[in-house]
């Protein structure tokens, strides 16, 4: 299939035009860089052993730059990473997070409409389960109370699309519902590249690793998990990008509406992750208990076993790969792209 892949050259979207193109699909990058480095696209070029991986500068709020690409291209279907992602920042920027991810989406989902590409695959997050009311937690869960805009507009464009497939049901629509994806390409060359100082937990680890941050703040040690720090189901990037190869079957099939928890089953509390990234990096991380970080769970992972049955996809990698690549990355690129 040709894929159009808005956010390709971020974190998940890079490692994703990999195991695309591996599995013979072709794809297009729509991507305004806001938030990554075409170097990161050069580096995937290289890695799959094209010349380059066909790659447009633009916003999605653009309408014009989307016509103008779907009149010049024809896609079988998009898979849309393109939106802004830290949590803290949508708090601080609630009408950015709101304009930029739920425009886009607007766009995007019209003009692909008005150009008769009716498949997408969308990156939404477990953040829409809010305080899980089940663990693990399955696909029917409901969806609980999201803490922060951006998880907000991640729940709202589920609805949006949901109403949209059923209002027209020719849209083939897939919800990859990630948990917590880390590590990078085992080859070193790409991975995850956070401006400033980073918000979530491996690229924290691994800044303290090689010396860029003295110290990792433990968020909590009196949350009700064996050992009192925060449970997540952490998931490889390649095994996540992998999810939306297997996604697409979802789309071939015309299955309508589909929803995925992507995650691998397995919890792991933030002092496992630390111990599991000392034990096989053979590194020091020095950390220190600090208090709970606002609007944080104690336990969250999820049963992937739908995505098992009906996408015959499963994570390959564990908690050692995740560790080993991240640092893999991390050490070969200090300073990122
Ligand atoms: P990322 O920031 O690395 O990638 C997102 C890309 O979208 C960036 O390259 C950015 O420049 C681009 N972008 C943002 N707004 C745009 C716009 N208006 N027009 C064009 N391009 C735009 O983030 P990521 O970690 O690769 O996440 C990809 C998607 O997965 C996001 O939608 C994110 O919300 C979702 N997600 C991420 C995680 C995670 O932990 N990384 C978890 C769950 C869901
Ligand atoms: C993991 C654990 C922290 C940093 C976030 C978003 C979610 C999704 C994935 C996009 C928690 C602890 C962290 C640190 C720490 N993103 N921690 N010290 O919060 O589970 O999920 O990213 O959709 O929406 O909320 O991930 O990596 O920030 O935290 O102790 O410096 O590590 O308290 O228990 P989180 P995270």
């Amino acid at each position: 299939m040709n894929i159009l892949v808005t956010g390709g050259a971020g974190f998940i979207g890079s490692h994703t035009l990999i195991e695309l193109y591996k599995a013979g699909h072709t794809a297009l990058v729509v991507d305004n860089l806001y938030n990554s480095n075409p170097e990161a696209l050069r580096r995937v070029a290289e890695i799959i052993g094209v010349p380059e991986i066909p790659f447009i500068k633009a916003d999605i709020r653009d309408r014009e730059a989307l016509e103008d690409i779907f009149s010049a291209h024809r896609f079988d279907a998009c898979i849309h990473f393109a939106g802004l992602k830290a949590v803290g920042e949508s708090v601080a920027k609630p009408l950015e997070y709101y304009e930029n991810n739920m425009n886009g989406t607007f766009v995007l989902l019209d003009v692909m409409r008005h150009h008769g590409c009716k498949n997408i695959i969308f990156s939404s997050s477990a953040t829409v389960y809010g305080d899980p009311a089940i663990i693990p937690i399955t696909e029917e869960c409901p969806k609980g109370q999201c803490t922060n805009p951006y998880g907000q507009t991640k729940s709202m464009l589920e609805q949006v699309m949901i109403d949209l497939q059923k209002a027209d049901p020719e849209w083939n629509l897939v919800l990859l519902r990630y948990f917590n994806p880390i590590g990078a390409h085992p080859s070193g060359r790409i991975g995850e590249n956070p401006n400033g100082i980073p918000n979530n937990l491996m690229p924290y680890i691994t800044q303290v690793a090689v010396g860029k941050r003295e110290r990792l703040g433990v968020f909590g040690n009196d949350y009700p998990t064996p050992d009192g720090t925060g449970v997540r189901d952490y998931i490889h990037v390649v095994d996540l990008a992998s999810a939306h190869v297997a996604a697409l079957k979802a789309i071939e099939r015309k299955q309508g509406l589909a929803i995925y928890n992507i995650g691998t089953g397995h919890g792991y509390s933030v002092l496992e992750v630390v111990n599991a990234f000392i034990r096989v990096n053979k590194v020091d991380i020095p950390y220190q208990i600090m208090p709970r970080r606002a609007g944080d769970i104690a336990i969250c992972y999820c049963n992937p076993e739908k995505a098992v049955k009906e996408l015959g996809w499963k994570a390959q990698f564990g908690i050692d790969e995740m560790c080993r690549d991240a640092w893999n990355w991390q050490k070969n690129n200090p300073n990122g792209y």
